[in-house]
């Protein structure tokens, strides 16, 4: 099969600077459970996954540096997932470029990604589960039953994420 696009071909300073125009609009705390290092994770979290869901790595990689983007609040706040889908949006084909199958995958992804779906397009589950498999930054330990995928499910991923969450969470 032909290896996807890499979205952020052909845009002048790459990822860096998504993350930046994400930074220049943050509202948190850059260092907070929310914030840059959590993203880092989810992708690091999502390419561990991919590797057995064969997820697309390019939405995986989005997904993590956007879809707590657009949070108002360290707590619920419900709709920061559809307003980093909306703002997704406007970055698409300034700072990234995707074809609508994979937009769209992206958007659903950031949307639900708090409503606790365990099931989807391999690529959303794989998105979800990269982010769920980062509770241990906030004292909660990931749940088989709230993962989408055998690979986040098994116990050695769930020590595997817990480790890395707990390590570098900010003291
Ligand atoms: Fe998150």
């Amino acid at each position: 099969m032909k290896p996807l696009p890499d979205p952020f071909a052909g845009f002048e300073g790459g990822r860096a600077a998504l993350l930046e125009a994400v930074r220049s609009q943050f509202r948190l705390d850059w260092v907070g459970p929310h914030g840059a290092a959590h993203w880092a994770r989810v992708w690091a979290n999502g390419r561990r996954l991919a590797a057995a869901t064969g997820a697309d790595l390019g939405v995986v990689e989005l997904f993590a540096w956007l879809h707590d983007s657009c949070r108002h609040d360290d707590h619920r706040d419900p709709h920061h997932g559809p307003r980093a889908a909306t703002w997704a949006h406007e970055l698409r084909g300034s700072y990234f470029e995707l074809d609508d199958e994979r937009f769209e995958l992206l958007t659903g992804a950031c949307e639900e990604h708090t409503r606790g779906g365990v099931l989807a397009h391999a690529t959303v589950m794989t998105c979800w589960d990269a982010d769920r498999l980062d509770l241990g930054r906030v004292g909660i330990r990931p749940d088989p039953r709230y993962l989408c995928t055998d690979l986040a499910k098994d116990e050695r991923t769930i020590r595997w994420a817990l480790r890395r969450s707990l390590d570098d969470a900010p003291e």
